[in-house]
């Protein structure tokens, strides 16, 4: 059924929606017109305040017009250029950029840059990356790759096989092998927690199981987001990361870490990798890296990958890889226009000094109906809501709903809100947001 009645409502029937109850939404369409800076307008002319940089990209906030005018001139000078056997000198430039600013420990910077298209891109690279890898290295029997339950790494069927959300894989066949840790969520033991839990560094010992089960000569990676966003914020426990570094290291298995969501300021540091001090041999990003305006992702891999691959004839190809927006002159553009809004505005440190006003407004929310969990890290946040009883995630949707229509955007997953605003946030949109929640909680009372 359509809406077409309302004002400013276009006709729904063509768009087949991503991750959307279609026939629900179109029943009741929630439509956004415009943007700028903390808020976006919807088409009934509402002004609804952004508590989740559109789907955690708009680091910088909306309609940055320094990113705008960098589009277009590139779109004027140079629109597309091929990205195979072939090159144009903003891909180079930005990769150098990206390259000064890459995750890890000075003289060990993970500072070689493939370029993709999305999250979904990166990820499917990067776990390529690290095949050929060790096929290069002569661990050619290595092809085997290991997620973590509840791990998101996007749609891509590398991605969904390393994954761990079971609405994303059932329908699907994946790649042989794939395995998985468990996750790290513990609510009993680590509930409303600022910060990293204490309780689960443990965990991070499945790696040895499963190499005890598969054989270590069959890993080529194992891949886990630092802090998993999409599947409700779940925050790695003291020393867990630490833990999976030295099993990896121990039995040669590639760590990578999929920085979609954490990578570009949303912890406080650059990317999550410096933030924890741990760091991988590969990391893959997007959203952030072009503030949202462009589609485009950035695999991070540290030099020994990355030369491992430049071996044989020079004549010859080093991977048989890529995109043909990989490296797309407008996207380019667009992320070193990001970058230096970063720079200039601090934005990659701004989550430090915003969070601990953040950490208090949000777990402030202690105690209101149907809370169970707060967690907190950087500028993000998860409440977790007890589900109504026969029908999970209905309780979180109904105030997903209700927020929008009063003019808040939160994401939710399951019953977990997850919150990760534009770092450019102020106070006063921490106490918008957390009042505005409040009263949608005490409301789905
Ligand atoms: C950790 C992580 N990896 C990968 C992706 C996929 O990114 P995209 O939707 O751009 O393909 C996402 C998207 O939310 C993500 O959060």
């Amino acid at each position: 059924m359509n809406v077409h009645n309302r004002p400013n409502t276009p006709v729904l029937d063509s768009y087949w929606m991503p991750f959307t109850a279609n026939r629900q939404f179109k029943a009741a369409p929630r439509l956004l017109a415009s943007a700028e800076g903390m808020y976006y307008t919807s088409t009934d002319g509402r002004r609804i305040l952004d508590g989740t940089a559109g789907l955690w990209c708009v680091n910088a906030g909306h309609a940055r017009r320094e990113i705008a005018a960098a589009v277009e001139r590139q779109l004027t000078t140079l629109d597309f250029a091929p990205s195979f056997q072939m090159g144009h000198p903003i891909a180079f430039d930005f990769a150098e950029r990206l390259a000064e600013n890459a995750p890890g420990p000075e003289g060990a910077k993970l500072d070689r840059v493939f370029f993709t298209g999305s999250g979904s891109e990166s990820v499917d690279t990067a776990l390529k990356i690290a095949i050929a890898y060790q096929r290069a290295i002569g661990q050619g029997t290595r092809t085997r790759l290991i997620g973590r339950e509840r791990g998101y790494h996007g749609v891509g069927f590398g991605g969904i096989s390393v994954g761990g959300l079971v609405n994303n894989r059932r329908v699907f066949p994946q790649l042989a092998g794939s395995d998985h840790l468990r996750h790290t969520h513990d609510p009993a033991r680590n509930a409303y927690v600022r910060g990293q839990p204490e309780h689960g560094a443990e965990l991070a010992d499945d790696l040895e199981r499963l190499v005890a089960l598969h054989g270590a000569e069959t890993i080529a990676a194992c891949i886990v987001e630092p802090v998993a966003g999409s599947t409700g914020v779940l925050i790695p426990p003291k020393g867990y990361l630490e833990r999976l570094r030295a099993i990896c290291d121990r039995h040669g298995i590639l760590l990578i870490f999929d920085e979609v969501i954490t990578g570009f300021g949303r912890l406080g540091m650059p990317f999550a990798t410096d933030y924890f001090s741990v760091t991988p041999d590969i990391v893959t990003t997007a959203k952030g890296l072009t503030n949202g305006a462009i589609p485009m992702g950035a695999v991070f891999t540290s030099r020994p990958v990355h030369d491992a691959l430049m071996q044989g004839p020079e004549g010859q190809i080093e991977l048989f890889h890529g995109y043909t927006y990989s490296g797309h002159p407008a996207a380019c553009a667009a992320g070193l226009a990001t970058l230096d809004i970063y720079r200039d505005e601090a934005l990659l440190t701004r989550a430090a000094l915003l969070q601990d006003a953040w950490h208090d407004a949000m777990h402030g929310l202690k105690g209101l109906p149907h809370v169970i969990d707060i967690r907190t890290i950087g500028l993000i946040a998860g409440i977790e809501l007890a589900p109504r009883e026969g029908a999970p995630g209905a309780r979180a949707y109904d105030v997903f709903v209700d927020c929008f229509e009063k003019g808040l955007l939160i994401r939710v997953t399951g019953d977990i809100i997850a919150f990760s605003p534009p770092l450019i946030a102020e106070k006063k949109h921490i106490e918008d947001i957390v009042a505005m929640l409040g009263d949608a909680l005490r409301r789905a009372a």
